[in-house]
């Protein structure tokens, strides 16, 4: 089905059907739910892979999730999901195949695009990648002066940045503890700044990551970091080839640049930015946890690739996990989603998500390029527990705003936490279910009374509870459940946008203040004339000046 000739999502039948059954579900009580069908605690729920998905504490029941996968059908979400691993260009605004899941298909696999298989380029880069990382792990790679590589600072933006960051943070426990691992993302100069005041220039290594290689705030820096390199060496440009590796799809800009072609690792337009961590963008990855675990990671990645490709609607996770976004962005009026991992190494996994959700299915205008006249992306946000639970979670809990949530916890706490804290790990996961049957099942005014509460508190210790949330549980953090964790969440962003009739591989919403800023950025030097700006950018402008005694 061509995006043109697709009914208005709000006017299918199916749209209307799920409008009037969530009228007649009314205030549905997850108390109730429980109590007319007691298996539903372990009838809800989903296996894939390492992930055990509890989804029993949502608003639904048997019939919403018939109606839901109804709507995923008439929307046609899985031929365009065979699209996708077909490599058919569904990126239609930027008229590019969408193949993040070609990166982690194993080796011998065929996947075309334009006719040519990719699949032996993915391997020869990760080949190339293995060789090199074996390299500076072992200390063959010396940097200019012949000392061993003992820090790699990533330098990228974006999905150029967030990817390694986040997953470096993740995989903590199974990275090498002798290297010093940094990114840096912001043209803030503070951000290099403190990512290089400490570090002795002849061991550090710079990899250049962007897609692009034109990115502003990533050759800015990178341009900082070379100056910073040559003076603190006194060395001459050729210091650069030993301290100085590009990730990019972009040959000509990356030689423009000084670093040598054989020191790039290439990656391919059809992987999005937001995609990308598992190409040669995960290179910093890769030296900080080896290429076995790498490739631990990226079988993660295809396991629940596999999945969303085989798996029937009834027991397909991201399908499942779309769908419940959409009952509750589309017919309840939740305006966000929050996800909270209780483990203290998925502390940037909520912001990984945040690009990888809001950059892809934040927008208002449909792949038939008509305004849409439903709710797209949610806001995604979250923090890992038990912090959330000392600030914001009131809300959460006592708010006005129904804010569905993603749990994510594991059984083991990492296999190399010092042995005095592994029991901190059941208070710890304690918490998590505590939060979900809080959040699901609150405290009725009755239950109050019964604890003696005085009459006139009783309903600001009431909890109304009929919060849903999602639980994600697996044994233990490792490469490859994190590979399942990324892979899944994806794919949910994939559903969520075909059932929205939108491209989510496009972003062309980052472009506008791209433009603005470069058309600023000559009226802030000393003596500029000030362009043509609006009142309030003029005097913003004029002020910054002021304050600068320019
Ligand atoms: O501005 C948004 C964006 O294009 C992201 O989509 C991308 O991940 C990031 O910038 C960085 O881009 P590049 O890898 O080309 O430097």
């Amino acid at each position: 089905m061509n995006a043109e000739s697709r009914a208005r999502l709000d006017q299918t039948p199916e749209w209307t059907a799920l409008a009037g059954h969530r009228d007649r579900l009314g205030e549905v009580q997850l108390r109730e739910l429980f109590a007319a069908d007691p298996a539903r605690g372990t009838a809800y729920t989903l296996q894939v892979g390492d992930l055990h998905i509890d989804y029993s504490k949502h608003l639904v029941t048997g019939e919403t999730l018939t109606l839901l996968r109804e709507l995923a059908a008439a929307t046609d979400v899985f031929g365009l999901r065979d699209a996708m691993f077909r490599g058919e260009k569904i990126n239609t605004t930027e008229d590019r195949a969408v193949l993040h899941t070609a990166l982690r298909a194993p080796r011998g696999s065929v996947v075309e695009v334009d006719g040519e298989n990719v699949v032996p380029a993915v391997h020869a880069v990760l080949d190339k990648m293995t060789a090199f990382s074996e390299k500076v792990r072992s200390g063959e790679w010396t940097g200019h002066t012949g000392k061993r590589i003992k820090n790699v600072v990533n330098i990228g933006i974006g999905g150029s940045d967030l990817g390694p960051a986040m997953a470096y943070e993740t995989l903590r426990s199974f990275t090498d503890r002798g290297l010093t691992v940094r990114f840096v993302s912001n043209v803030d100069g503070a951000d290099l700044h403190e990512a290089v005041r400490d570090l002795d220039a002849a061991e550090t290594l710079f990899i250049i990551a962007s897609k692009t290689f034109t990115t502003i705030e990533t050759i800015t820096n990178a341009t900082s970091a070379r100056d910073w390199l040559l003076t603190e060496l006194k060395a001459s440009q050729d210091a650069v080839a030993k301290h100085f590796v590009a990730l990019s799809t972009n040959a000509e800009k990356v030689s423009d640049f000084g670093i040598d072609t054989d020191n790039m690792f290439e990656f391919w337009d059809w992987v999005g930015g937001r995609y990308s961590y598992d190409s040669a963008i995960g290179l910093s990855l890769m030296i900080a946890i080896g290429p076995d675990r790498f490739r631990e990671m990226l079988d993660g990645f295809h396991l629940v690739d596999e999945h969303f490709r085989t798996a029937p609607a009834e027991s397909n996770v991201p399908l499942l996990m779309g769908l419940l976004g959409i009952w509750y962005g589309n017919f309840h009026d939740a305006q966000s989603h929050a996800v909270l991992p209780y483990s203290h190494y998925l502390s940037k996994f909520t912001a990984y998500l945040q690009q990888l959700d809001m950059e892809s299915n934040g927008k208002y205008v449909g792949r038939d390029g008509k305004e849409v006249d439903w709710q797209t992306g949610p806001v995604v946000w979250g923090t890992p527990g038990t912090n959330g639970q000392h600030a914001y979670y009131q809300l959460i809990h006592q708010g006005t705003k129904l804010i569905p949530a993603d749990f994510i916890g594991f059984a083991e706490p990492v296999a190399d936490l010092l042995p005095g804290l592994v029991a901190q790990h059941d208070l710890l996961m304690a918490n998590f279910f505590a939060q979900t049957q809080a959040l699901a099942f609150g405290k009725t005014p009755d239950e109050v009374r019964a604890e003696g509460v005085a009459e006139e508190l009783v309903p600001h210790k009431t909890f109304k509870g009929n919060h849903p949330t999602t639980t994600i549980l697996a044994k233990e953090l490792t490469p490859s459940v994190l590979g399942q964790l990324i892979a899944l969440y994806e794919h949910k962003v994939f559903v969520q946008g075909a059932v929205w009739n939108i491209d989510s591989f496009d972003q062309w919403g980052v472009e506008l203040g791209k433009v603005l800023a470069k058309r600023v950025e000559p009226a802030l030097t000393e003596g500029a004339e000030v362009p043509d700006l609006d009142g309030s950018t003029t005097a913003l402008v004029a002020k910054y000046r002021d304050l600068r005694g320019r």
